[in-house]
């Protein structure tokens, strides 16, 4: 999608069917990046074909390592071993992708080459100095601008040796880029998190062979082993894309619908429990395991909404999902509080500002705070609003118009294709009376 696109949703509607949403971005890239360091061939089925996981794919690439897509959805890497990745002839360019940054930071602190990774307007605003400083302390160097943003130079050929960090954010980005760059660490590497972040990183690593030692908040990883690939891994629907069919059900009257196959980890479920704490009417059917991590088709029912003080330990588990949150809130009876969300700052755009503004431009009383957002529900008028390029951003406003007046025009929506692909298509199919306008620009 170019800059210039746009959804015009038409206001009402229900949704109702059954959706499989595209895989989990986060479990796409840890397949490809482990896949690559692990002895053998790693067969990734359900890969997010979306250009975040792609631009982390493209990268492994660049770095030598072989890789095959016989077919959509399915992805073939032969396996470099740990010492087998290469020099890239040029510059990484990682598009809007905050997580192949953060991780490829942590895994190449460790090779004997130097590599440059660089990323979009929004990424480059990004900081990184979350994962810079405490791989610094592990020997690493690694340049960033004097704002502490991308573009990042990691010099290779420096011995690293393990740490004990304590990670003031809750943050599976800083979490999986000191585990990675342990890997090829002297001795033991530890990180502590405030609060437990997403861990599909300890779950893959695990299954490539390489145990990760959790003890409560705390991750170790033993360096100078290797990994071992498993032969498939199966990656699950992401349920950051099924939250806004999970919102946008429950605030549509007459809606009834299943998400089948989603990733059911319990350190992304916040959504759910946020939403069933607001009032919505969401089954779990069917859980199960696949490739190491929890599965279940969801079904949702159009439900009564309440606003609610957002418990703060829940925070880190729905932290993707806030935007649509804020469009269920929109939707509530009465006031909904966010505090202790300050990272939501720092994201593909600053969601607690750009939602606001949104949400204001459809007649929502929704006021920003430094960490969070207090927003009033009540009828939402229709109008334009611009995401600023952020892809949650965009698919929230595009399900508000469930409950508008009048039209909802969404507009920079170009980079919902780096989680989503095929977004406007999956949520007509289901009843969004969405269309949408792609300039070539
Ligand atoms: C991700 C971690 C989260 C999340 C991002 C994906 C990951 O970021 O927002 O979309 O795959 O590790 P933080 O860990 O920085 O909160």
């Amino acid at each position: 999608m170019s800059a210039g696109a746009e959804f015009q949703v038409q206001p009402g509607g229900a949704l109702t069917g059954r959706l499989r949403v595209p895989g989990d971005k986060s479990i796409s890239h840890r397949a490809v990046m482990l896949g690559a360091i692990a002895d053998g061939d790693t067969e990734i089925d359900g890969f997010l074909e979306g250009a975040d996981a792609m631009g982390t794919l493209a990268a492994m690439k660049a770095l030598g390592v072989a890789i095959d897509v016989p077919f959509p959805g399915r992805v073939v890497v032969h396996g470099a071993g740990i010492d087998g990745l290469r020099a890239p002839a040029a510059p990484i360019d990682l598009g809007n992708s905050g997580t192949s940054m953060r991780l490829l930071a942590g895994l190449l602190a460790g090779q004997p080459f130097d590599t440059t990774l660089v990323g979009d307007a929004s990424l480059s605003r990004r900081p990184m100095r979350r994962v810079t400083e405490p791989l610094a302390r592990m020997g690493a160097r690694i340049d960033t601008s004097e704002a502490g943003t991308p573009p990042l130079t990691v010099h290779g050929g420096r011995p690293l040796q393990g740490v004990d960090y304590e990670s003031p954010v809750a943050s599976a980005q800083v979490k999986s880029a000191l585990l990675l760059a342990g890997l090829y660490a002297r001795g033991r590497t530890c990180v502590r998190e405030p609060a437990e972040s997403r861990d599909h990183t300890e779950r893959m690593l695990a299954a490539f062979g390489c145990p990760v030692a959790r003890d409560g908040l705390t991750a170790c990883v033993q360096g100078g082993g290797r990994l071992q690939a498993r032969g498939a891994i199966d990656v699950p629907a992401d349920i950051s894309s099924a939250a806004f069919f999970l919102v946008g059900a429950s605030i549509a009257p007459g809606s009834e619908l299943v998400l089948e196959h989603v990733g059911w980890n319990p350190t992304r479920t916040g959504v759910v429990e946020i939403l069933r704490l607001m009032g919505a009417d969401i089954e779990v059917l069917a859980e199960r395991e696949a490739g190491g991590e929890p599965v279940a088709d969801l079904r949702v029912r159009a439900a009564d909404l309440r606003g609610i003080e957002i418990p703060e330990n829940l925070v880190p588990r729905a932290i993707d999902e806030f935007p649509a949150l804020f469009v269920a809130a929109a939707c509530a009876r009465g006031r909904t509080v966010l505090t202790g969300a300050a990272e939501l700052r720092v994201k593909e755009s600053d969601r607690i500002a750009v939602m606001a503004d949104g949400l204001r431009t459809l007649g929502v009383r929704a006021g920003p705070t430094e960490d969070g957002i207090v927003i009033d529900g009540g009828p939402m008028r229709g109008g334009r609003v611009d995401s600023h390029g952020d892809h949650r951003v965009a698919m929230s406003f595009a399900i508000s118009a469930l409950r508008a007046e009048a039209p909802v025009t969404v507009a920079d929506c170009r980079n919902v294709d780096t989680s989503f692909p095929g977004f406007a298509a999956a949520a007509g199919a289901v009843g969004l009376r969405i269309g949408e306008t792609r300039d070539n620009g």
